[in-house]
């Protein structure tokens, strides 16, 4: 039988939950994270949802319709942002649903979705979750804290070291 999950827009009544649930698993996703993502939301220039499993908080995603990254920011390009779903909720289409539910958002304002994806090995599900879907690099190289990095260049693997990839979400 599926397991039956529902996502909607994230409020103030979900942070407590969220909070206490990343730093079980030792995360730092505090609840001034999701409080500024909810100030961000309320000023149009963020989109949240969070994913429940019978009611218990599995996971959020959130679309930046503002993004820093250059390329996305000279294009026009809203990047979907931090992506996450619980340890013991994952491979049940939760993160996919996540996704999904972000980009019906975005297909209504742009023919194209974006995003980075880290390249340590912190981020493997996510690489084949991204390449699945559909995303492509976007051909700009990598960035470390938005900026490029050059071939040869010495640069730490953490999750400031992004590839970003693109999809066309409209035909
Ligand atoms: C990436 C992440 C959100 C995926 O969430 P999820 O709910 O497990 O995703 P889904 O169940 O929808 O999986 C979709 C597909 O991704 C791929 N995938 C996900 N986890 C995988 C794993 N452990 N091994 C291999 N493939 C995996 C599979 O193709 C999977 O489809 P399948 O289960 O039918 O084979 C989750 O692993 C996560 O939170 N990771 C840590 C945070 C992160 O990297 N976020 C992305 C930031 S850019």
């Amino acid at each position: 039988m599926m397991d039956s999950f529902r996502v909607r827009s994230m409020s103030s009544a979900d942070l407590p939950a969220a909070a206490a649930a990343f730093s079980s698993i030792g995360w730092i996703k505090p609840v001034t994270l999701f409080e500024r993502y909810l100030a961000e939301q309320a000023a149009g220039t963020r989109s949240c949802w969070v994913a429940h499993l019978e009611a218990v908080f599995a996971g959020y995603v959130t679309v930046n319709w503002k993004p820093t990254y250059p390329f996305f920011a000279e294009k026009r390009i809203p990047e979907i942002q931090d992506l996450n779903v619980l340890p013991p909720f994952r491979r049940k289409g939760i993160g996919t649903t996540l996704l999904v539910q972000a980009e019906a958002e975005i297909v209504t304002r742009s023919d194209v979705a974006g995003l980075g994806v880290g390249l340590h090995p912190g981020y493997n599900n996510a690489q084949r979750l991204y390449v699945k879907d559909g995303y492509v690099p976007d051909g700009q190289g990598v960035t470390y804290k938005d900026r490029y990095v050059r071939e040869g260049e010495l640069v730490r693997l953490d999750d400031d070291f992004l590839l970003h990839m693109l999809r066309r979400i409209r035909p």
